[in-house]
């Protein structure tokens, strides 16, 4: 934040930001188009109120800092709230949460209260007024004065109730809360929009707001949203309630959801504590917060803490770093996979998002930034959220310099080759088809020295662009030959660190045979279908000599993976990519096992080829694995639950109730644990 004790110039600052406050405000409050993401703005919001607080003279009620939310729109009616819907101060770290509370706990003469910690819901603030137990109207929030009617529309909110219940119930009761819409209605909102050719949603908050403004309420009750209640408004003849913890176990009495994530606390350290932990683990519900609102919970505390002119004293959020940021792209470039996928990305100025900061950010394929038609020279919002690589969502339009020109994807690929790029009909990758792409070649060591593959430490990108740059190295086979006199001259390498980059490439050929397949980096085979083809076939040469049918009926290989192997394994040079492997002494599964393995499989009368048979209680003379181990052993599969295609149930003593209604409900026929021994033999079941 800019410091500045020049009136002049802060006439002129406080002038802009209010421009833009303004501007921004009625994005997100009245059109539901937010430009900039919500940390950009609280950024711009927050300097103004400084500068408002330094300049006590310069400030003005109607300041765009001063007021919430949004006008009302002309589409719904407006409704005065009989009790203003406030806004809540936020605090952007420990340090604010800490300042917050010590004014808490002086407003208080010096007592600490107790707090009650609520998630912070991203969606939007709404006032239902039950009047005699009934849902008379439903309106948002407004500028926090005048909301406007929506009534018609949250009613076919399921969530929410039309009458409420029990026997308490006010003349008059507000309820406000959040209303919502879940990640995963989200989710696949935004896959039949992409399969209908719309364009997607930006978020689940703005989809929410939205989907509530639709005219006609059957166009909501599309949308799935959801709600949870967490504080009340005005009350006629209802009970009086001593604390906010007492108002909720109320609310949730008269039929309303109020969220169970809350914590009563005693003191700011475990506050804040929990604010951390809820920040780690944002993404494990099934809905999106933005931060934890900590509040006062003694009414009568709140009371004499009161307001502000915009927010309660009693009450402030804890607002989590923000997960989108803007900042200027600089560059868009083109980076070449292993199998020859390019993928566009972004060269970005440095933002600090979603808890690192980042300079580079995926854009996914060729349609994806005509789509989103970002360019060169913009300034973009970027998103980072949990572990999830850092991408770009778009522009924002109103920052555009003039004179760009929508971004051309090469024709050509990055490498000194440059070799022309295809795009196949049907596909969304463009690629680079060149066998003998270097890139492609780097990028293949890269992935078999890989932590899910072979997994061999001081292997990375760096060294290995030394090593094919040196001639050193063609391909992973030839690591294995690699001596320290080769690798001691490259930059960053010393004798002990060349020493042990041999010993770490000579340990990874004892890994086991999945990591081995998934290192080849053949086209759609990962590490389950690795593990999946190791355990039946249980050498690598078997794997490769299989026919397509046999690969492909092992469960969770199918068709295409299967495939995919045969033309790999076709190719000439990479059957001498596997013989050099084989020399080096990488494991390829031990032949005689497998014939051992296949000899005991044929053994064993395959009574049960096919069939699923759940196991449930203890069975006499079996533990719980030997038991599946004897199905599956018979060519059945031992699913942990029952489903309409279990062809028995099998009931031990302590057996599962949940397994025993599902086989009834489903007339799976039920094996008494004594009569296992017959079902394997016979594959049928005793009558
Ligand atoms: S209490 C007077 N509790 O955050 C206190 N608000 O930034 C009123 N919000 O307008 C708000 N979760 O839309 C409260 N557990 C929660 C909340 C919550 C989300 C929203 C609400 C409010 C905004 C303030």
């Amino acid at each position: 934040m800019p410091e500045t004790h020049d009136a002049a110039a802060a006439r002129d600052r406080i002038t802009e930001l209010r421009s833009q406050v303004a501007h921004h405000n009625r994005l997100y409050h009245e059109l539901d188009e937010p430009e900039l993401p919500d940390a950009d703005y609280d950024v711009l919001a927050r300097e103004l109120r400084a500068l408002e607080a330094e300049f006590p003279e310069l400030a003005a009620a109607d300041s765009p800092a001063q007021t919430v939310g949004g006008a009302a729109s002309a589409t719904f009616a407006p409704v005065t709230h009989a009790e203003p819907m406030t806004s809540l101060d936020n605090a952007m770290d420990g340090d604010e949460l800490r300042a917050w509370a010590d004014r808490v706990v002086k407003g208080l003469g010096g007592v600490v209260p107790r707090f009650v910690a609520e998630l912070k819901f991203d969606g939007l603030a709404m006032s239902l007024r039950y009047e005699h137990g009934e849902l008379m109207q439903a309106a948002t929030r407004g500028d926090g004065r005048v909301g406007e009617d929506v009534t018609a529309n949250v009613a076919t909110i399921e969530d929410v109730p039309k009458r409420l219940v029990g026997v308490a119930v006010p003349r008059i009761v507000e309820v406000r809360g959040e209303v919502y819409m879940p990640t995963a209605v989200f989710e696949s909102l935004n896959e039949e929009y992409e399969a209908a050719g719309l364009r997607p949603l930006v978020n689940p908050r703005n989809a929410a707001a939205g989907s509530l403004r639709q005219k006609d309420p059957n166009m909501t009750a599309k949308r799935r949203l959801s709600f949870w209640a967490y504080q009340l408004g005005e009350v006629v003849g209802g009970p009086e309630f001593r604390s906010h913890q007492d108002s909720l176990d109320f609310i949730a009495g008269l039929g309303l959801p109020v969220n169970p994530e809350i914590r009563a606390l005693d003191t700011i350290a475990s506050v804040e504590e929990y604010c951390l932990f809820r920040q780690a683990h944002r993404h494990d519900l099934g809905y999106e917060i933005d931060g934890v609102v900590i509040k006062v919970d003694d009414l009568a505390q709140r009371e004499l803490l009161g307001f502000t002119a915009r927010a309660p004293r009693w009450a402030i959020a804890y607002k989590f770093p923000p997960e989108e940021r803007t900042t200027l792209l600089r560059a868009i470039q083109v980076s070449v996979g292993r199998t020859g996928r390019t993928t566009p990305f972004a060269v970005l100025e440095p933002v600090f998002v979603g808890g690192s900061t980042v300079s580079m950010a995926t854009l996914h394929n060729q349609d994806q930034v005509a789509f989103k038609d970002v360019r060169p020279g913009d300034t973009v919002t970027v998103r980072k959220a949990g572990d999830v690589i850092p991408e770009v969502v778009g522009p924002v339009l109103s920052l555009r310099p003039e004179g760009t020109e929508p971004w051309q994807f090469p024709t050509t690929c990055p490498c000194p080759l440059a070799s022309t790029l295809v795009r196949l009909e049907g596909e969304a990758d463009t690629r680079c088809v060149e066998p003998v792409c270097p890139f492609q070649r780097d990028q293949k060591i890269i992935y078999w020295a890989s932590r899910g593959a072979m997994d061999i430490e001081g292997l990375g990108e760096r060294t290995v662009v030394q090593l094919t740059g040196a001639e050193l190295v063609r391909d992973a086979a030839d690591i294995y030959s690699l001596t320290a006199d080769q690798i001691e001259p490259l930059e960053g390498f010393a004798r002990p660190s060349a020493e042990k980059l041999v010993a770490s490439i000579q340990e990874s050929t004892d890994r086991p045979l999945p990591k081995v397949l998934t290192a080849l980096g053949i086209k759609h085979l990962g590490p389950s279908a690795s593990l999946a083809l190791a355990a039946e076939f249980g050498t690598l040469r078997r794997v490769m000599e299989a026919t397509d049918d046999e690969r492909s009926a092992v469960d969770g290989v199918g068709g295409v993976i299967s495939a995919a192997i045969g033309r790999w394994y076709e190719r000439p040079s990479n059957q001498d990519f596997i013989d050099r492997l084989e020399a080096a002494g990488v494991n390829f599964g031990s032949e005689a096992e497998a014939a051992a393995r296949e000899a005991a499989r044929a053994a064993i009368e395959q009574t049960l080829e096919g069939k699923a048979v759940v196991v449930t209680g203890t069975v006499p003379g079996y533990n719980r694995e030997e038991a599946e181990q004897a199905i599956v052993a018979r060519g059945g599969k031992s699913p942990g639950s029952v489903s309409k295609k279990t062809f028995a149930l099998v009931v031990g003593d302590g057996a599962g109730a949940s397994k025993l209604a599902k086989a009834e409900t489903n007339g799976t026929p039920v094996v008494p644990a004594e009569r296992f021994a017959e079902l394997l033999t016979t594959g049928e079941i005793p009558s």
